[in-house]
C-alpha cells in the first residue's frame, strides 16, 4: 500500500465534457459563456483568500505544510503501534470522518481481521454515534487493557463525543484503574480552551491541538485525521505531500486552470442557473466510499447557509449525495437516469486498482459468460463508469469524471485540499460564509438543554413546553389513530 505519488505534481484528471452545453444540452449543462461570465468572480475571489491567508487568515491553507506536527505524530504512532493491540477513536462530523475515510483509502480493507503482525498497529474502532448498542458491543469487543483511546473535539464539549468519552474512560478504569487509564488516553483538542482541554491538563492526558482557527471539517489534515491514519499505519507524509502538490497546483486565479475553482464554478452554476440542486459523488472504488462521506459534511455544512454575506436570507446550498459505483448502478441511476434532472454527478475512476482479480474460465456450460472469460473486475468496474457516463449523458444528466491513477496516500491528500478549496470558492461563489455552523449549533444547545446542563434552563422550558402539544398527530404502537379532527 505504499504511496506512488512524490506529492510533487498532481496527478488527478478531469473530463468535464459531459457537464457542459455541448454534451447536455443548454437546459442542463454549463455553456463556456457561463464560465466566461463567472471568470472575472472567481479571479476576484481568488485574490480575496490570497490576500486573507497572507494576512493571516484561511489557515486551513497552511495544514499540508506542518511538518514538524507529522514528525510529533509519527513518533507517537510508532511507539502506539507497537504497544495497543485496540484503538478507539472518539468524535463525531469533522472530528471523525476525514479520519475514518483516510483508513477506508488506505489500510486493507479488513484490517481489523487481520492477524497482529500483518496489521501492523491496533485494531481501529470509532465511537462517533452515542449509540448504546454499538458502544456497549465496543467496549465488550476490545482488549480494554491494550486499549489506546483517542477522544477529539475541537470544541472540547459535543454531547456525543463527551458521553461515549466518559463511557470508554469508565470502562478503561474499570479494567486497568484510573493512573493507567490516564496513560491510554489521547485528547486531541484546542490548544487552550474548552472543557476538554481543562479535563486533558488535570488528568494529565498526552495531548494533540487541534488547530486554531480552522472548521473542524476543514481538520482532516491536522492532527485530528494524522493521528488515527498513523495509528493505523498510513503514510501521513505522502497524504500531506499530495496535499501540498494540489495547493501548488491550485494557484491560478483562472477557474480553466483551477481545478478546485473550476469544480466550483461548474457546480454553483448547475445549482444556480440549471436548477441541479443535487450534487452527487460517485466514487468506482469501495476506498473511497468514505471520502464521498467525508466531502458529503464538508459541501453540506459549509454551503447549507441561511444568511448571505449581507445579511440577507437566502437559504442556499446544494445537497450532496454520496453513491458509490457500480453498487449504485442497481440502486440510484435508474432514478439519476430517468428521475428529476436536478443532478450533478461526479464519477471517480481509478485507472489501475491495488488489486487485481482476473476471471480464468468460463463454464463450459454457460457460453452466455464468455464474455468475461479473460476479464479483470478492475477493467469490468472501468468499463462500468464509462458506460454510467455515457448513459447519463444521453439521458441529458450532466456529469463530469475525476480520474485517479490509482489510490495512495498521495492522491487522498490531492483530493482533500482540492474540495477544501473547491467548498471556499463555492462559499464565495454563493456569497455566503463556508465556516461556522450555526445550524448544527442550534441542535447542539437544544440536546445540553434537554440533557439538563446547567446555562440551558430557559431553553430547556422552551423545548419542553411542547412536549404534549399535537397528541392527535402521534398515534401507533397500540395507541388508536385520533378521531379525524372533523369528526
Ligand atoms: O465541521 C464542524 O465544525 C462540525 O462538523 C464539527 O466537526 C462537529 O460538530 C464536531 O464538533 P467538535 O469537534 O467540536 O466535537
Amino acid at each position: 500500500m505504499s504511496p506512488q505519488g512524490t506529492g510533487e505534481r498532481s496527478r488527478l484528471t478531469i473530463d468535464y465534457r459531459n457537464s457542459m452545453a455541448d454534451a447536455v444540452g443548454e437546459q442542463h449543462g454549463v455553456s463556456d459563456a457561463m464560465l466566461d461570465e463567472i471568470a472575472p468572480e472567481v479571479a476576484a475571489q481568488h485574490e480575496r483568500l490570497v490576500a486573507e491567508h497572507e494576512a493571516g487568515g484561511q489557515r486551513w491553507m497552511d495544514l499540508p505544510s506542518d511538518t514538524g506536527l507529522v514528525e510529533e505524530i509519527e513518533a507517537f504512532a510508532a511507539e502506539a503501534r507497537g504497544r495497543y493491540r485496540d484503538f478507539i477513536l472518539v468524535g463525531i462530523g469533522g472530528s471523525s470522518l476525514g479520519a475514518i475515510a483516510t483508513v477506508q483509502a488506505l489500510a486493507h480493507p479488513y484490517r481489523n481481521l487481520l492477524s497482529d503482525e500483518r496489521r501492523g498497529g491496533p485494531r481501529f474502532f470509532v465511537l462517533d454515534n452515542p449509540d448504546p448498542e454499538k458502544v456497549a458491543a465496543t467496549l465488550a469487543t476490545v482488549d480494554l487493557p491494550n486499549t489506546l483511546v483517542n477522544v477529539v473535539t475541537k470544541s472540547g464539549q459535543t454531547a456525543e463525543t463527551m458521553a461515549n468519552f466518559l463511557a470508554a474512560r469508565q470502562a478503561l478504569e474499570a479494567a486497568v484503574g484510573r493512573e493507567r487509564a490516564r496513560e491510554q488516553i489521547v485528547a486531541t483538542t484546542d490548544p487552550k480552551v474548552g472543557l476538554l482541554r481543562a479535563l486533558a491538563d488535570e488528568e494529565g492526558y498526552r495531548t494533540f491541538p487541534v488547530p486554531p482557527g480552522v472548521d473542524g471539517r476543514m481538520t482532516v489534515l491536522s492532527a485530528v485525521g494524522m493521528l488515527p491514519a498513523a495509528l493505523c499505519g498510513c503514510d501521513i507524509g505522502g497524504l500531506l505531500a499530495g496535499a501540498r502538490a494540489m495547493r501548488a497546483s491550485t494557484e491560478s486565479g483562472d477557474v480553466r486552470r483551477n481545478l478546485a475553482y473550476l469544480l466550483a464554478a461548474i457546480s454553483i452554476l448547475a445549482d444556480t442557473r440549471l436548477g441541479k440542486s443535487i450534487l452527487v459523488t460517485m466514487p468506482y472504488a469501495d476506498a473511497l466510499f468514505g471520502l464521498s462521506d467525508w466531502f458529503r459534511q464538508l459541501w453540506a455544512e459549509s454551503l447549507g447557509k441561511k444568511l448571505s454575506l449581507d445579511n440577507e436570507v437566502v437559504f442556499t446550498g446544494q445537497t450532496p449525495i454520496k453513491a458509490l459505483g457500480a453498487i449504485d448502478q442497481h440502486s440510484q441511476i435508474q432514478l439519476y437516469t430517468e428521475g428529476p434532472n436536478d443532478k450533478l454527478i461526479s464519477l471517480i475512476g481509478v485507472d489501475a486498482y491495488r488489486a487485481e482479480v482476473t476471471i480464468e474460465e468460463a463454464p463450459a456450460g454457460a457460453p452466455e459468460l464468455d464474455y468475461l472469460k479473460g476479464a479483470e473486475l478492475g477493467q469490468l468496474l472501468r468499463r462500468e463508469q464509462h458506460a454510467t457516463a455515457w448513459a447519463l449523458t444521453e439521458a441529458q444528466r450532466p456529469n463530469f469524471t475525476m480520474s485517479v491513477p490509482t489510490i495512495d496516500a498521495a492522491i487522498l491528500g490531492e483530493f482533500f485540499y482540492l474540495y477544501e478549496l473547491q467548498t471556499v470558492m463555492g462559499g464565495a461563489l454563493l456569497n455566503v460564509n463556508p465556516f461556522g455552523q450555526p445550524g448544527v449549533e442550534a441542535g447542539k444547545n437544544a440536546t445540553y438543554a434537554l440533557m439538563g446542563r446547567k446555562g440551558y434552563e430557559d431553553l430547556r422550558e422552551e423545548l419542553t413546553a411542547t412536549d404534549g402539544a399535537g397528541e392527535r398527530h402521534r398515534w401507533g404502537g397500540g395507541r388508536p389513530p385520533p378521531p379525524h379532527p372533523r369528526e
